[in-house]
């Protein structure tokens, strides 16, 4: 194997890259392809300036439109740059847009394709992540699980070769840039915040913030809530807020902190130093969990069942009213389930046999 691509494009990605160029680096050739569906500065460039990673090889400059125009602009971007260099194998990561991109455009011009973070499912198959997840996971050759439900759920769908369980990418990047004391005491400061007294809140996810009785049960549901929250709002939470004349009165209210999007190190450093969080964020359970803090589940499901089983995560559905939080009632997964994944995920890829 001399070179290899790798394929990302939205806030998630950015953060897993970084593990995965450490991992690889210096093995093989490397070319990264931001498919540009992240776009603003605190979505994309900040986590490259913050992580230190190499600025990608090739920007596809797609932004942002429907889900299949994305999609598709997308891959006609892609397919001329893997023509070009012909890597010997592709990564994608996680579930969005720019991994079925990066999937389907490998799969068609025969190109080796790994996954990582393979084998989530959720029950809602109409969900875009759910339909990406499906899909890459059907065309992938090496897929890294990050835990035993993802390799159970690809098992019951009978994808059993290249299925290999490499632990959460996710915790690599933790175990590198977790928040000193001092950074989060700043953090803290820069943020008007007390250790233990806010409640980190994130929401972003399509079915929620596009559904204005979601968001207007959120700004009631905030109306004196008992804690302050601090909130740093996702382009897409903040423009549906505005359409429907919610942003002001959610910025009235007294308990919410309103900020723009924040970069990991902040991220992680608040989640640390929260009561708790309440999110749909895939990656922000799970962050929450490695710091031993609960977090709230704005949704029916959630696809990390290990942490939902021991009650780190809990889902409440799509509304505040009447939930009874209580910030210390989990048990821990263990400390195996927090174990680097990154040397597992490259053994996966260079061990591959065609
Ligand atoms: C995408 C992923 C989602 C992931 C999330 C992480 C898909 C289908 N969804 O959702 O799984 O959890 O990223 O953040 O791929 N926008 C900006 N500036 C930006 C990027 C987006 O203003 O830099 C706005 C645009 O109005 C855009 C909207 O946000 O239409 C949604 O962006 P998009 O990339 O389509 O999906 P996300 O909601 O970010």
């Amino acid at each position: 194997m001399e070179k290899i691509a790798i394929v990302v494009g939205a806030r998630p990605q950015f953060i897993k890259l970084s593990p995965l160029i450490e991992v690889l680096l210096g093995k093989v050739r490397l070319i990264v392809v931001h498919t540009g569906q992240h776009y603003d500065f605190e979505m994309s460039d900040l986590f490259f300036k913050q992580l230190d990673i190499p600025y990608p090889d090739y920007h596809l400059g797609v932004g942002s439109a429907n889900q299949a125009t994305q999609t598709g602009r997308m891959m006609v971007k892609l397919e001329k740059v893997l023509l070009k260099e012909s890597p010997d194998l592709v990564i994608v990561i996680g579930d969005t847009n720019s991994t079925l991109a990066g999937a389907v455009t490998a799969a068609k011009d025969n190109i080796i394709l790994a996954h990582v973070e393979a084998g989530l499912r959720s029950k809602n198959q109409k969900l875009p992540e759910q339909i990406n997840r499906i899909v890459t996971d059907r065309l992938s050759d090496i897929l890294c699980c990050p835990n035993q439900s993802s390799m159970d759920n690809l098992k019951s769908e009978n994808i059993m070769r290249g299925v290999f369980l490499t632990g959460d990418i996710l915790y690599d990047l933790i175990a590198r840039i977790n928040p000193s004391v001092e950074q989060t005491s700043k953090i803290l400061m820069k943020n008007k915040l007390e250790e233990g007294k806010f409640v980190f809140l994130t929401v972003h996810r399509a079915e929620n913030v596009d559904n204005p009785e979601f968001l207007k049960s959120l700004v009631s549901g905030l109306q004196g809530f008992p804690v302050k929250v601090f909130l740093p709002l996702h382009p897409r939470t903040e423009k549906n807020l505005k359409k429907h004349n919610l942003y002001d009165r959610l910025g009235a209210n007294p308990v919410v902190q309103i900020s723009k999007p924040i970069g990991i190190i902040e991220s992680l450093a608040l989640t640390k130093s929260s009561l708790g969080v309440i999110t749909d964020s895939g990656g922000l359970q799970r962050e929450a969990a490695f710091f031993g803090k609960k977090a709230y589940i704005l949704r029916d499901e959630t696809e990390w069942l290990e942490l939902e089983r021991c009650g780190m995560v809990q889902c409440i559905g799509h509304d505040l009213k009447d939930v009874e939080f209580n910030w210390d009632d989990y048990s821990s997964p263990g400390d195996d389930y927090f174990q680097k994944a990154s040397k597992k995920i490259a053994e996966s890829i260079f061990n591959y046999q065609l």
